[in-house]
């Protein structure tokens, strides 16, 4: 086995323990104090028992203000934690928080996004970030950590956080968010796996910050809207993350129990109602369910949107060029941004500028391995 192989294998464990744990919580009393074990207790939303204050930190969003937890003092805020290059979680942790800014449109509450890898996160990085999956979200604060605090801020809010010598993604951290009161008290933890959990976690909000206070900007009802709304771009553009969604309508899909399905509208609604049902082969990401947010009619209207997407153009000109990350063996689709390098005569690509990175501290191991 190679290191990044066990590596993987190390992860997946901690995964399935973590998964575990989850399980065990849910049937026995919690243990420790870990943000995790204040999960899935029944009625959460009612109770809201004051936990714990949250850490003191400062650090830079990404419009490079300050902010502290002061500065946030008679504002109730939901707390994540992500990474920009995460391939794993991150992404379907950040569009179940584009999910709650639309679950809690109209409320007064505020969305903190901590990043777990102070060496590449910055201001800007996370401002792009922003506007890939929220651009027009208002209340998303994104905080740029630094190496010094860091295990600090996650220990004060009592969420994992550890390096890990992986390819595929650097850092493993906790999925959960926690619900923050006006004082600084966390006042919730909430799963962002389970969906009672999720729900609970928005009528926590609204019960804290005092229901709907201003005019909420209604959900679209069109497809294209939607869609962009609700950030299916930021994985389905990316072809290692989440199958392309253009040009598909009457084609086949192999799925993850061996067997084909035929992208058609009813296909397609169950992939945005029930994505676990039927899975497509070859994407370790999960694709969120959409059902707390679609009435039937805008699930209609993207449904007709989706089967209406035409090819991406390099597609239908049989031109995309497809390349494997030498490093996390992804597929990656070559464009002008690719992150990429040349070893020993040949040119290699990336499917983030973190795997070039590695690649480029020992190619040779990389490059010698089929
Ligand atoms: C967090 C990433 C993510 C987001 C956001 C996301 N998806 Fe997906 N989607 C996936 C992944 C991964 C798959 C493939 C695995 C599976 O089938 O669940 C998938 C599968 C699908 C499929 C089946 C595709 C096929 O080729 O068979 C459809 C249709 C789909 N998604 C539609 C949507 C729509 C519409 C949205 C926005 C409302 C959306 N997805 C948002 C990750 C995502």
């Amino acid at each position: 086995m190679q290191p990044r192989d066990i590596a993987l294998v190390v992860i997946v464990g901690l995964a399935l323990g973590l998964a575990a744990l989850f399980a065990l919580r849910k049937l026995g009393p919690a243990d420790g104090s870990a943000a995790e074990s204040y999960a899935h207790q029944a009625d959460k939303a009612e109770a809201l028992p004051e936990l714990w204050p949250v850490p003191d930190f400062s650090y830079l969003d990404q419009h490079g203000k300050t902010v502290t937890p002061q500065a946030l003092r008679g504002q109730v805020w939901v707390a994540n934690f992500i990474f920009t290059q995460c391939r794993t979680v991150c992404p379907l942790l950040t569009s179940k928080l584009v999910q709650l800014q639309r679950l809690l449109a109209g409320v007064d509450v505020r969305f903190v996004s901590v990043s777990v890898d102070p060496a590449h996160d910055s201001p800007e990085v996370l401002r792009a970030y922003q506007d890939k999956w929220a651009p027009e979200e208002t209340r998303w604060t994104l905080l740029s950590t630094d190496e010094k605090t860091l295990a600090a801020t996650a220990a004060g809010f009592k969420i994992a956080a550890a390096q890990s010598d992986s390819g595929v993604d650097p850092i493993i951290h906790s999925a959960v968010f926690v619900l923050v009161d006006g004082r600084g008290v966390v006042r919730g933890a909430f799963s962002s796996e389970d969906r009672a959990d999720f729900l609970a976690l928005v009528k926590a909000a609204k019960k804290l910050a005092g229901q709907e206070t201003k005019q909420a900007p209604a959900l679209a009802v069109d497809g294209p809207s939607l869609y962009h709304q609700l950030s299916c771009a930021g994985c389905h553009e990316r072809p290692d993350l989440a199958p392309p969604l253009g040009g598909r309508a009457g084609k086949r899909q192999e799925l993850t129990n061996g067997q084909l399905a035929v992208f058609d509208d009813a296909y397609v609604t169950e992939s945005i109602l029930t994505p676990q049902v039927r899975m497509v082969r070859g994407y370790t990401l999960l694709m969120p369910a959409y059902d707390a947010l679609l009435d039937e009619a805008r699930l209609k209207a993207l449904v007709d949107y989706v089967m209406a997407m035409p090819a991406p153009p390099e597609e239908s000109a049989g031109a995309a060029r497809v390349e494997a990350d030498p490093v996390c063996h992804m597929k990656v689709r070559v464009t002008d941004s690719t992150p990429t390098t040349s070893f020993d005569g040949g040119t290699f690509f990336f499917c983030a500028e973190i795997c070039r990175e590695k690649f480029l501290t020992t190619p040779a191991a990389f490059v010698s391995s089929p």
